[in-house]
């Protein structure tokens, strides 16, 4: 995105909570986000919401010496590519278009020198008064873009023009062509899976693996914004599920194998990011396991490897496994390229000082036949995203090879 840093206004109207979404949106084009909130604004949306959406403090007041001292209001103008407020009320337009300058928003507005889009949100009653409407040419002829409103039914309970632009349809229009979404995998059937498995013992006790699942949901929340239909088999994480994609919840290694057996047909692109156990108890106790002995002996069988075996099914999809190694990284990932006759090996090494489990970064040795690529350390999101747009090209290659 070319614009990188947003002042958003936001003001006291129902549509105040649609403003979250925008924040997020805005951010996840890569904009960085500092929100002014009216008073009013704050009697409907807690601005706490907004400081955890934009990851900054919230300014609300033009007359408090802490805030002032944080960032100055003309500091604050000066510091923003671009100043957006929505929803935009009757009142701050009515502020904005005389030039009045009674709290910290309408002041920025005066003190902005960047470009500034309004984005009306008011009843419809309101909206269509002359004293609105002339408000909102006087704003147009000072250069202010005007976005929206649009039409439909109001929280008050009316129909017709007034309602808030939906945050999507702003971030396209302010956005441009430069940030529409690159759809490299559109309408591509998708299967992964990720987190950890748990192995039960007992009814009250388990076996698994470390892991976190961010990495294998980056990839998900990715393929689904490339335009990928994508099922998650997911084992047990604390994590949300993202946007758009169908999440299957498993827990054991045996789960998991049957889930994604029965949704690899017409898969194009199989990842298989979970940490499998390899082995399983042997038997499952039925009544919790008494201490008794000074030692025990634990029976453990092998799991069903997932991943060869989705390699192996006809027709099979394009297959990408993982490798979390603490030595001998490149050795064992080419090992297991061959023995599971993957397409792809996506390697990190854990047990680093940064990186793997857990952790909000991550480095990748991607190995396939004839080819390997490492990609730096850098943010689980944004690795996510290379290592599929890394996919795409290799698949792509494949299928027209
Ligand atoms: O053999 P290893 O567990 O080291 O291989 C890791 C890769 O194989 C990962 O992609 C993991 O999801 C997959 N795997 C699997 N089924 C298993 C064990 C591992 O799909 N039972």
């Amino acid at each position: 995105m070319t614009t990188k840093r947003i002042l958003l206004g936001v003001c006291g109207g129902i549509a105040a909570y649609k403003a979250a979404e925008l924040v997020r949106l805005f951010r996840k084009q890569g904009a960085e986000v500092r929100v002014v909130m009216t008073a009013s604004a704050q009697q409907f949306v807690n601005q706490l919401t907004f400081q955890a959406l934009s990851g900054h403090a919230v300014h609300t007041s033009l007359l408090d010496a802490e805030q002032e001292n944080a960032m100055g209001h003309i500091n604050l103008a000066r510091w923003a590519d671009l100043l957006v407020v929505a929803p935009a009320t009757a009142n701050a337009i009515g502020k904005f278009s005389h030039g009045l300058a009674d709290d910290l928003l309408s002041t920025l507005y005066l003190a902005a020198l960047c470009p500034v889009y309004v984005v009306p949100a008011m009843n419809q009653a309101m909206w269509h008064k002359p004293v609105v409407q002339e408000n909102i040419a006087r704003l147009k002829q000072q250069g202010v873009k005007i976005l929206g409103p649009a039409q439909g039914d109001q929280a008050c309970g009316e129909t017709g023009f007034g309602r808030m632009l939906e945050p999507t349809e702003i971030c396209l229009q302010l956005c441009g062509t430069d940030n529409k979404p690159d759809l490299y995998l559109q309408g591509l059937k998708v299967l992964m899976t990720a987190g950890p498995t748990r192995e039960p013992l007992d009814p009250v006790r388990y076996i698994t693996n470390r892991s976190s699942g961010k990495m294998g949901y980056a990839l998900a929340q990715a393929a689904a914004n490339a335009g990928a239909q994508v099922t998650l088999v997911s084992g047990p994480v604390s994590l949300p599920t993202p946007e758009g994609i169908k999440r299957v919840n498993v827990e054991s290694a045996a789960q998991m194998y049957q889930a994604v057996m029965e949704n690899i047909s017409e898969c194009a692109l199989y990842i298989g990011a979970a940490a499998v156990a390899d082995y399983t108890p042997a038997t499952v106790q039925t009544e919790k396991i008494k201490k008794h002995a000074d030692d025990s002996v634990l029976v453990l069988q092998k799991t069903q490897d997932i991943l060869a075996a989705v390699a192996a099914a006809k027709p099979r999809p394009f297959t990408v496994g993982f490798a979390a190694e603490t030595q001998d990284l490149e050795t064992y990932a080419l090992d297991k390229l061959s023995r599971k006759n993957a397409d792809m090996i996506a390697a990190n090494w854990v047990g680093q000082a940064e990186g793997g489990f857990d952790s909000e970064r991550n480095a990748l040795h991607v190995y396939w036949q004839g080819g390997q690529q490492h990609l730096p350390m850098t943010e689980k999101t944004q690795l996510a995203e290379q290592l599929l747009k890394l996919i795409a090209k290799r698949l792509h290659e494949k299928n027209t090879a």
